[in-house]
């Protein structure tokens, strides 16, 4: 893809960050990178791509956040079969179930996971979190 859509939620610049880490691997990849808050995403527009990136955190109890992703993701999961998706976002305290709960509902609808797994980080992205991002990102530009 020329351009890579990555839409995000992020309260305290944890998954922000990490959004910025997929942009700098499409770009190196050579191509654009548009960074989109979750607010301002156009579900049909992302849907006539053959992939795309949302990232949002753990809220609630393991829960994507309930007031905006919730709603964009169930307003998608019906038409993402076929499509490739990197889910992304950080976390505290858990061990990452919101994300093995997110990644399982969308390949249940026939997505097929970029990196194979959603990307996650304990909080700020650490090194290691930035280079899979970065890589996750270039794969995404690949298609
Ligand atoms: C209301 C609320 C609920 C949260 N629930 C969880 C949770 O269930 N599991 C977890 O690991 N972290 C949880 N967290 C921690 C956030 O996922 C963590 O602070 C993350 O880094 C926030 O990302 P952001 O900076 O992109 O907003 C919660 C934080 C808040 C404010």
């Amino acid at each position: 893809m020329e351009k890579v859509s990555i839409v995000y939620w992020s309260q305290t610049g944890n998954t922000e960050a990490m959004a910025k880490m997929i942009a700098k691997g499409v770009e190196e990849a050579g191509a654009k990178a548009e960074l989109i808050q979750v607010s301002d995403a156009n579900a049909d527009e992302l849907l006539k791509l053959p992939g795309f990136a949302i990232g949002c955190p753990a809220m609630g109890a393991e829960e994507l956040e309930d007031a905006e992703v919730e709603p964009f993701v169930a307003s998608i999961e019906g038409k993402v079969s076929g499509k490739s998706l990197l889910l992304f976002g950080s976390y505290d305290w858990g061990d990452g179930e919101w994300m093995r709960i997110w990644q399982d509902r969308m390949t249940a609808k026939g997505a097929s996971l970029v990196t194979g797994e959603g990307v996650i980080a304990n909080n700020s992205p650490d090194a290691e979190a930035e280079a899979k991002l970065k890589a996750a990102g270039a794969e995404l530009a690949k298609l």
